[in-house]
């Protein structure tokens, strides 16, 4: 079964082709949609569904979109659906690690948890699918590690005993919001649950 993935984030393409083995996934690039869909919903179920429809619409064949992002405590849910504009748009990943790690300047190591959240949204001929996957951590102090993307060098994992971003990309799936979100959506697809 051939679907696009809803994204032109190349990391996002990656973990979803190693999760979601036995699906042809293709780019939106490749499917030659270059299109940015606006993100107007103020929750994730709600903007995952937006961007898997518009490309379902315009090129009729299955489409998955991901929204994901970062809730942080002691900042009320921020940046939340915001993430990837967090400070307004004008940063790129290490300005928004450095902008949340000003605003958690005075915050004490207890208050310091958060969680990393992932919505999948299929939009296809036989229905819809939604898959909702979240990761627990801490907000660290300094960004540590190379690997990874966005706030994962400031995303401590008690289990792992380091950053996101200093984890193996077999480790970082094994227990990431997106890769939680993948396996219940890759269970829901197979049983075919459509809504
Ligand atoms: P969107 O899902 O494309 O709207 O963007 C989500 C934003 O949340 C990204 O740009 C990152 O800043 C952040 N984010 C989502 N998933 C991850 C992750 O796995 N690691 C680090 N940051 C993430």
């Amino acid at each position: 079964m051939k679907i696009i993935a809803a994204t032109k984030n190349k990391n996002k393409l990656r973990e979803f082709g190693e999760i979601l083995k036995g699906f042809e996934i293709i780019s939106q690039e490749e499917a030659g949609v270059d299109i940015d869909v606006e993100e107007t919903g103020t929750t994730f179920e709600e903007n995952s569904y937006l961007k898997a429809k518009a490309i379902y619409d315009i090129t009729g064949i299955t489409t998955i979109a991901d929204d994901s992002g970062l809730c942080v405590d002691a900042l009320n849910g921020e940046p939340g659906v915001y993430s990837a504009r967090y400070g307004g748009g004008g940063y790129d990943d290490k300005g928004r690690v450095q902008l949340l790690l000003k605003n958690m300047k005075d915050v004490p190591d207890n208050e310091r948890t958060a969680r990393f959240v992932c919505v999948i949204t299929l939009v296809g001929d036989e229905g819809i699918i939604t898959a909702r996957g979240e990761c627990e951590g801490r907000i660290d102090y300094e960004p540590k590690g190379e690997n990874g993307f966005g706030y994962d060098p400031v995303f401590f994992v008690e289990q792992y005993g380091k950053t996101m971003a200093e984890a193996t990309p077999d480790e970082k799936n094994a227990i990431s919001h997106r890769g939680k979100a993948l396996k219940i959506f890759a269970e829901k697809l197979n049983k075919k649950e459509y809504n």
